[in-house]
């Protein structure tokens, strides 16, 4: 039985990455579509999309940072399909770089869409979810929600955000009939790595493993049908998250290294603000981060491997060194150093 079949989503972030994807899956099960994200044509485009596949849908330009653009959109699904039955908050932006060099007023702004925006979305959802007496609310939250990294402190501070801001909520819904839940992926190769703020000064890369936007649109859909309080996309964000939890200290060595490693660089790169301030054409419809990188996938030039492996040299030292460190604090070795 196709339980999503007629089901009304509203879909904020559905112009790119995994939001895409997650309409088009949506629409293959005939689920009625309001799709949300700023770039108008970007948006048209999913929705053409979405109509060919057999899904029923509309596409409403809506700035998340906005509340009154966000009701708005509330406001169409409910005057085009009279109820809204799941609701994913998908959209934010990504901003890497040191705490001390990325600008405020770029935190500030990635705060709004990633933090408030999610916040408007969750009200807007959960109150017409009241007066209906149910509805699914889904946020897509991070790895960075619960293990945080070096040079993302802005990103990782507005996931553990949209993170607590459910935790919290989901005990304001105990005894309802709604539910609120958070899907949690890794690494995906999307473009959100090509449409993010950079302050580092290097190329920015996606850190292994990366796992594709279909998988994260699958969890999303599968917690429609079935909803979870937390659900983690691949293997690497329960690994993370317990590692940081049980090992803060070896942790916190290991995790500069893998980010300087294979986050970013060695690559000089202008510091852009990317999509934080305003939406970034061209949205290329198939193109995920890697496949639109082919180039990273070749041997780097010579002077880029001794970087390389000066790099890997490092974090083997710093392996060591946090190794000895948990083993001293728990008063045993493993075997000898
Ligand atoms: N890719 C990853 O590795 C990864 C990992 C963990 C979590 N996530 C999360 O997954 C979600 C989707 O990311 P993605 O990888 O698919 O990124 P993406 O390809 O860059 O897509 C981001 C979407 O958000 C929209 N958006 C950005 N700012 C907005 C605003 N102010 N108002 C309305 N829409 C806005 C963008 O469209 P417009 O610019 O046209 O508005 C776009 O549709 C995000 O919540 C992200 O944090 C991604």
């Amino acid at each position: 039985m196709n339980k999503l079949e007629g089901a009304v989503v509203v879909l904020t972030g559905a112009s790119s990455g995994i939001g895409r994807v997650t309409a088009r899956m949506f629409a293959r099960r005939q689920a009625k579509l309001v799709l949300a994200a700023r770039s108008p044509e970007a948006l048209q485009e999913v929705a053409r999309r979405c109509i060919e596949l057999g899904g029923e849908t509309i596409a409403v330009p809506t700035d998340v940072r906005d509340e009154s653009q966000v009701l708005a959109l509330r406001d169409a699904a409910i005057a085009r399909f009279g109820r809204i039955d799941i609701w994913v908050n998908d959209a934010a932006s990504y901003l890497l770089g040191n705490l001390e060099e990325v600008p405020s007023e770029l935190v500030r702004g990635l705060m709004e869409t990633n933090v408030l925006g999610t916040f408007h979305g969750a009200k807007a959802a959960v109150t017409q979810f009241r007066k209906q007496g149910h509805g699914t609310l889904i946020s897509i939250g991070s790895i960075a929600g619960t293990a945080p990294y070096a040079k993302a402190s802005a990103y990782c501070a507005s996931k553990h955000a949209v993170h607590a801001m459910n935790a919290a909520l989901r005990q304001e819904l105990v005894g309802t009939n709604i539910e609120a839940c958070i899907v949690a992926p890794a690494s995906i190769d999307t473009p959100l790595f090509d449409h993010a703020a950079n302050y580092t000064g290097v190329e920015m890369r996606v850190m292994p493993p990366i796992y594709s936007p279909g998988r994260v649109a699958r969890a999303i859909l599968r917690c429609a049908e079935r909803p979870r309080r937390l659900v983690f996309v691949g293997g690497a964000p329960l690994l993370t998250t317990l590692l940081h939890l049980l090992l803060p200290r070896v942790y916190e060595r290991l995790q500069p290294q893998l980010v300087a490693e294979r986050h970013v660089g060695p690559r000089t790169a202008p510091k852009i603000p990317g999509n934080i301030p305003e939406t970034l054409p061209p949205y290329d419809d198939e193109a995920g981060w890697r496949r639109g990188r082919a180039s990273v996938l070749e041997p780097p030039p010579p002077e880029e491997a001794t970087l390389v492996a000066r790099a890997r040299r490092r974090r083997r030292v710093a392996l060591r060194l946090a190794r000895r460190q948990s083993e001293a604090a728990i008063g045993f070795r493993s075997r000898p150093l």
